[in-house]
């Protein structure tokens, strides 16, 4: 199929159709996020895959610095026309991280890692990892098994379906949660709903990596 969400025509098409499609407002979970890095005095803030950016003005509204990485070259530009030419955004795949040498003292990643299999979902949970500062967090936000979604299309791998318009989503639990983010410090799994149940995954460098 040529129109997959792994292939940068996909989320060029999806943006010029489609622009804003999710609106201004950022997600609740990019606000629960900018309240940790507010409290851990976050400087500077890693967003990959920041689409057209309405998830960073929260953490620049809180004198965070925000660098983003983007597949497609249309939303970057509506980032530009919205939020100005304030913001470094990288214009590339997370899967060829790292696109510079900086480390950050926050990451946030939201409705990202679910749409790649697995070989680059722990590439990018490493490549994130690289780049944290000591004591550093990162957060990433992940659909759950919850969602309605799950099972529906056709089954690709291991709670990974294809399903409309391309869309290859993998589906998490606790389990998987653990499998894939214990090495990387993960301290914290909550339950968030989004447009659809999604799992915030929070992870730590450094310190003592309490695993729940
Ligand atoms: C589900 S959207 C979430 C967008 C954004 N975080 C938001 O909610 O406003 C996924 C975003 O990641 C981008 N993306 C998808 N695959 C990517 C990849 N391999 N590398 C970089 N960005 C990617 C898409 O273009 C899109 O902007």
């Amino acid at each position: 199929m040529e129109d997959r969400n792994d292939k940068p025509e996909f989320w060029e098409s999806a943006f010029s159709e489609k622009q804003e499609m999710w609106g201004f407002e950022p997600a609740k979970s990019a606000v629960v996020t900018k309240d940790l890095f507010v409290r851990e005095s976050v400087k500077n803030v890693l967003i990959p895959g920041i689409g057209y950016g309405r998830n960073a003005q929260v953490f620049r509204d809180n004198s965070m610095a925000v660098t983003g990485i983007e597949i497609s070259k249309t939303a970057i530009e509506m980032a530009r026309k919205h939020y100005g030419t304030g913001m470094v955004i990288h214009h590339g795949s997370v899967t060829d991280m790292p696109f510079d040498n900086n480390k950050y003292n926050g990451i946030f990643c939201y409705a990202l890692i679910h749409l790649l299999d697995s070989g680059e979902r722990a590439k990018l949970i490493r490549d994130c990892y690289d780049q944290l500062a000591e004591n550093g967090c990162m957060v990433f936000t992940v659909i759950s098994k919850d969602a309605p979604t799950y099972g529906q299309g056709k089954q690709i791998g291991p709670d990974r379906y294809e399903m409309f318009g391309g869309v290859r989503m993998f589906f998490y639990d606790r389990a998987s949660i653990h499998a894939e983010f214990d090495k990387a410090g993960l301290f914290e799994i909550t339950e968030i709903e989004e447009n659809y149940p999604f799992f915030l995954i929070k992870c730590r460098k450094g310190g003592s990596g309490t695993i729940i």
